[in-house]
């Protein structure tokens, strides 16, 4: 089993498929950004090996990621290879929601049980701002065609910053009243390698909880320690949001996650400075047993948990979309 030197025990993988994305969110890639070539990323056999041996170690269950996941080709056939392992309980995916319309289905088909989308404004021209691409009407059908589709659960993730979108917190309060649909608010995090993030535009949960408070009434719903997200419904039984108080109340010390790159490395934290290299492994001619000591080295050094705004805290090198949120 994975249990680190504070007693954790990684239960969630988190694999990037590729480092591309369609999108160039500000705070997440630079519009010139440079991608891995496409010999560097692992295979879908790779891919599907590395969760096999992952799932022998305890993981239960495993989330696609990016960049934008769906922007690797035939994305819904590693989904289908990884639904097959046996002991794996449910594959996920964080999308931009842009490809939804056409791969729904395929993707319901293939065995995916939830998708996550991103979505940080209502508002076009800040759609445009934020994300660099005029697409905001795609990510509405993109998801609409999540919830005909019938993935559970559906998610919108909208990364709060203070003047750039905090003021549509009561906008998505009615999204999500009127949808249906989770709708968790993430502190902006320092992962965008110095280009935007800085401390004034972290907007605190406990002051995105008070705005949707002031929408309608709100109760706490019991949840896992596990989730980063604090969970609240609304009295009246319409919806449900989320807050994700990555900065202003860290949850490191319930995190059961562990993270594999695009390019084959293990990652043990997303603001972690050291990496694990599972495809030099695989490549040289490694066992099972090999790639297996290489998730033991990574949750082994695992550290307490990241020091942002504290002394001591170093960006990661990599940005978001190379990480895989
Ligand atoms: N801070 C907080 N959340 C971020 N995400 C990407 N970059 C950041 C950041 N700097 C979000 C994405 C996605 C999730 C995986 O992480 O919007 O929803
Ligand atoms: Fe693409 Fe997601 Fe990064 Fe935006 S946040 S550029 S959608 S990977």
């Amino acid at each position: 089993m994975l249990v680190d030197r504070f007693g954790r025990q990684a239960r969630k993988l988190r694999i990037s498929v590729t480092d591309r994305c369609n999108f160039r969110c500000i705070y997440c890639m630079p519009e010139d950004a440079v991608f891995k070539d496409r010999n560097e990323l692992l295979t879908f056999t790779e891919i599907e090996r590395v969760t096999r041996v992952a799932v022998s170690l305890g993981i239960e269950t495993v989330r696609l990621t990016g960049g934008e996941p769906l922007a690797r080709r035939d994305v819904e056939y590693l989904v289908e290879l990884l639904a097959k392992i046996p002991g794996l309980r449910a594959v996920n995916m964080t999308t931009n929601g842009y490809f939804l319309p056409d791969k729904a289905v395929a993707l319901k088909e293939a065995g995916l049980k939830g998708v996550n989308i991103s979505l940080d404004t209502l508002d076009r021209d800040r759609f445009v701002l934020l994300t660099r691409r005029d697409y905001l009407q795609r990510v509405l059908e993109g998801i609409d065609a999540a919830l005909a589709a019938g993935f559970e659960p559906v998610k919108l993730n909208a990364v709060v910053m203070r003047g750039y979108n905090d003021d549509e917190v009561e906008r998505f309060v009615e999204f999500a009243r009127t949808r249906r649909i989770t709708v968790r608010f993430i502190e902006f995090m320092p992962l965008d390698n110095g280009s935007v993030w800085n401390n004034d535009l972290v907007v605190p949960a406990r002051e995105i909880l008070a705005r949707a408070q002031a929408v309608a009434p709100l109760e706490p719903v019991p949840h896992s320690p596990h989730d980063p997200a604090r969970l609240y419904r609304f009295r009246d039984g319409l919806g449900e949001i989320g807050v994700i108080a990555s900065v202003t109340e860290p949850f490191c010390r319930y995190c059961d996650r562990i993270r594999l790159t695009a390019d084959g490395k293990l990652r043990n934290c997303l603001f972690g400075l050291d990496e694990y290299d599972v495809r030099e492994v695989i490549r040289s001619g490694g066992s099972d047993e090999d790639i297996a000591a290489v998730f033991q080295q990574a949750v082994a050094d695992k550290w307490a948990g990241h020091l942002i705004n504290r002394e001591g805290f170093v960006k990661p090198q990599r940005t978001m979309h190379a990480i895989g949120g």
